[in-house]
């Protein structure tokens, strides 16, 4: 007991407080997200989201170019769909030709290393702004989960190494997985939105894909019916089990610093590499502080992605990644 114990021993210096530092952030933790567009040479701010952009497919070669100088090694791949080519079915989320399959192909041909993940849900290229198909007022389970299979299959056939479903229906990944298995792309794998909360820190990334719920009649408002009540926690486990139960081979929680607690139960029950998601409200309101001067940009979100390694993330999908990859690597 104090004084023979004294913590303070070993915070004496910046030496002895790295040698006996529990948690490391490197270059290795992260996955870009990124947002493509049709045309060329377009490159649009996003406006609640300071420093990212929704790309075209020309300019998105020269960014995938700029991530391997960075040794960044995974993009997740978001695309914004034309409004003509929104339906009910999202038909045009599994178009062979379609934006999201060419930007595959895009990544592939820039840098054939750089690992693609897909965004799986059909909120981009549904007209009511749903991830699933909309009937009788309520977004349907199993009919969504078939176009999911498709979608996923399209993106595997362009290119894609991991497919990503952020919509959370119910049997969608042992579905996804056997529809990619009798493709031939077995090595194709499932990163699942194991645990995906209906949280209001979406706001920024629905303004960037302009994939918000439409406000109309017998259409949801909101995504409460399928995505998780921020209230619970056990479900969260119950998600991630089933989901690793199913055959994902990561398994996200989303959003990130508010369900860190999320992070670590999930972390503890499985035994899958577990992915967090710090989304677009968090990196709006950092910006926002920033801009304020309230706070000191570069401390606060390093800080915040060495606690997600803390809480137990494998991977970190995060908006900061580029700034954090030049940080840690004095580049
Ligand atoms: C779509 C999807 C969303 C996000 C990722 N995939 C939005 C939503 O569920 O409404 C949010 C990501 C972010 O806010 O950064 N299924």
């Amino acid at each position: 007991m104090y004084p023979i114990i004294r913590n303070r021993r070993l915070r004496t210096s910046n030496a002895l407080r790295s040698l006996v530092q529990e948690t490391t952030l490197t270059v290795d933790d992260f996955i870009v997200p990124l947002f493509v567009v049709e045309g060329v040479g377009i490159k649009e701010e996003i406006l609640s989201m300071p420093g990212q952009y929704r790309m075209s497919l020309d300019l998105l070669e020269d960014e995938i170019r700029e991530l391997t100088a960075l040794n960044l090694k995974a993009v997740l791949l978001f695309a914004k769909t034309d409004d003509a080519k929104k339906d009910n079915e999202g038909v045009e989320a599994w178009n062979p030709e379609g934006l999201m399959q060419r930007a595959i192909k895009t990544v592939k041909t820039t840098n054939s290393e750089m690992l693609v993940l897909t965004d799986v849900a059909l909120d981009p290229f549904s007209i009511y702004g749903h991830d699933g198909i909309v009937a009788g007022g309520k977004v349907q389970n199993d009919p969504t989960v078939e176009a999911l299979c498709k979608m996923s299959v399209s993106h595997a056939r362009a290119g894609a190494d991991l497919v990503a479903p952020s919509d959370m229906m119910d049997g969608r990944i042992i579905e996804i997985r056997k529809a990619l298995d009798a493709e031939g792309f077995e090595d194709v794998g499932i990163l699942s939105y194991a645990a995906k909360y209906a949280s209001s820190f979406y706001g920024p990334f629905r303004d960037a894909l302009d994939s918000a719920p439409v406000d109309a009649e017998d259409i949801p408002e909101d995504k409460k019916t399928y995505q998780m009540n921020p209230a619970n926690r056990i479900e969260a486990v119950k998600e991630a089990l089933m989901d690793q139960e199913e055959g994902a081979d990561i398994l996200m929680v989303k959003p990130g610093l508010p369900y860190l607690d999320i992070v670590r139960e999930v972390k503890n029950a499985v035994q899958l590499p577990v992915a967090v998601y710090h989304v677009s409200g968090e990196y709006a309101m950092l910006h926002a502080a920033a801009e304020k001067g309230w706070i000191d940009y570069e401390k606060a979100y390093l800080e915040q992605l060495m606690c997600f390694k803390r809480a137990g993330a494998d991977l970190i999908a995060t908006y900061f990644a580029k700034e954090a990859a030049k940080y840690l690597q004095g580049l």
